[in-house]
């Protein structure tokens, strides 16, 4: 830089910092006088509604672009999200074919039909908005601290949900539960949560007397015992289990609901599992070695010790469960999102030393034993 020029620019330097702080000092008078009216019914002025989408627009695109999309098997994942969509989001987003409802509507900005909006967006970009939610609007960013996974299942719905009609759309979200048809002594049948957000069954998701869960990543909770049950949905509740799924169900039970439905599922004949994908025998076998004896080397405890039919009763069973649950949990364990419990933490500890393939074979290995024989083996040994 030339001298000259140097001591122009030095000279210029209050006369910046005077105007700097003028502009502080106006925006500061602006906000103080009460000029700007922030009533949601005065609407934004048009610059700033331009303003404010081209904003949106560019944060979401920009900010989503270093997202991985993993592959998504639409099947599996749109049951699960339309059912959370239903409990979590259609309130504010309205249901395929019926209005929304008036309070809603009069949000500035109003939470957009997504029918219509979704398209307008990639998987990378829906996954952003959900996953973060969006300053100054209302729209609430994912609930399960960590659980990142969760969000695609929401994702692949949003996807599908251009082309549904209402009855498509109620098919999936209230999946298993069919109103009147429960057993009487089913008890989520006999609230309606504490009434902030649309909960109903439960078996919008989980399993009945005679169905699967809804999704492979829903566990199946027939035959689980009463105090894991209960223990967990408390973690759920008083957040020391991480699910966005779960926790905003869980926040909804007292502690009354919780010990019923516990009692309920640990009571619920468990269905025949379907008929188990065909997967390599080599891999079952390799599951089944870890489940009975562990892996010395690598300090493995065999997982049987804990999740066989000696188990303590505040301990999970993993026989029955999916593939794809078991594989997940074992993931979010091996995150460490898991250990804020001391049930947690011992379970964190064993998944972090389990290698990919042996995480793989154990989910093979135990999705492919049926929950009642579990059942029968432990009423024999009684
Ligand atoms: C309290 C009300 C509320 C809830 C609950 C809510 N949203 Fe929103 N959502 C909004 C509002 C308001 C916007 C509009 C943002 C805007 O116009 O900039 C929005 C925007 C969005 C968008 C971006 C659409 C677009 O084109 O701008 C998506 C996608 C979305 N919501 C999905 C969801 C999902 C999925 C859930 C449930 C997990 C959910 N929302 C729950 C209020 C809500
Ligand atoms: C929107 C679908 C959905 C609904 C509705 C739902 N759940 Fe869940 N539930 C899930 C998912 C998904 C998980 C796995 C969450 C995780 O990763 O921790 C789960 C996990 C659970 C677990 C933990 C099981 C285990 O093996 O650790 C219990 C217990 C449970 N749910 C009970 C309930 C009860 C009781 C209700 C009704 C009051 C209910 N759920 C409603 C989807 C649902
Ligand atoms: C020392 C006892 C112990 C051993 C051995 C053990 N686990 Fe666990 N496991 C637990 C406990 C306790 C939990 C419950 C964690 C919680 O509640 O957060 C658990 C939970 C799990 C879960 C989550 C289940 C659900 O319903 O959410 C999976 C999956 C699992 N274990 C797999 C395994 C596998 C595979 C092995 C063998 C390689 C194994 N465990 C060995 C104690 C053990």
């Amino acid at each position: 830089m030339t001298e000259p020029l140097k001591i122009r620019l030095r000279k210029l330097l209050p006369w910046a910092l005077g105007f700097f702080a003028g502009g502080i000092v106006l925006v500061l008078a602006i906000a103080y006088s009460g000029i700007f009216n922030i009533a949601a019914t005065a609407g934004h002025p048009a610059w700033l509604e331009w303003l404010l989408a081209l904003g949106k627009e560019r944060s979401v695109v920009v900010n989503s672009k270093p997202v991985d999309v993993p592959e998504l098997n639409l099947t599996e994942l749109v049951p699960l999200g339309a059912a959370h969509f239903h409990g979590g989001c259609a309130t504010c987003h309205r249901i395929p074919g019926q209005p929304i409802n008036p309070v809603y509507d009069q949000m500035l900005p109003p939470p957009p039909n997504l029918q219509i909006h979704a398209p307008m967006w990639t998987r990378q970009q829906l996954f952003w908005m959900v996953r973060h939610g969006i300053q100054f609007t209302g729209m609430p960013s994912w609930s399960g601290q960590g659980r990142d996974d969760e969000v695609w299942a929401v994702v692949a719905f949003l996807q599908a949900l251009p082309l549904m009609g209402e009855e498509d759309y109620l098919k999936y979200a209230n999946g298993n539960s069919k109103v009147n048809s429960q057993a009487q002594n089913y008890p989520a049948n006999q609230f309606a949560g504490k009434g902030r957000i649309n909960l109903t069954a439960c078996d919008r998701c989980h399993d009945t007397h005679d169905k699967q869960p809804t999704s492979p990543y829903v566990p199946s909770l027939g035959g689980q015992d009463s105090a894991y049950l209960k223990r967990t949905l408390h973690e759920y509740r008083e957040d020391l289990r991480q699910s966005g799924f779960m926790e905003p169900i869980a926040a909804e039970l007292d502690d009354k609901h919780i010990d019923n439905l516990a009692d309920y599922y640990a009571s619920l004949t468990v269905p025949v599992a379907k008929s188990v994908q065909p997967v390599s025998p080599a891999k079952v076998e390799l599951g089944r070695q870890l489940a009975e004896h562990g892996d010395r080397l690598r300090k493995v405890p065999a997982c049987l010790s804990c999740h066989g039919v000696n188990k303590r009763p505040d301990y999970p069973r993993l026989a029955g469960q999916s593939e794809h649950y078991i594989r997940q949990q074992l993931q979010v364990l091996q995150r460490g999102i898991r250990a804020k419990t001391p049930y947690g933490a011992i379970m964190t500890t064993i998944a972090k030393r389990l290698t990919e393939q042996q995480a793989e074979a154990a989910a093979a290995f135990f999705a492919g034993q049926l929950p009642a024989d579990h059942k029968a083996a432990e009423s024999l040994r009684r």
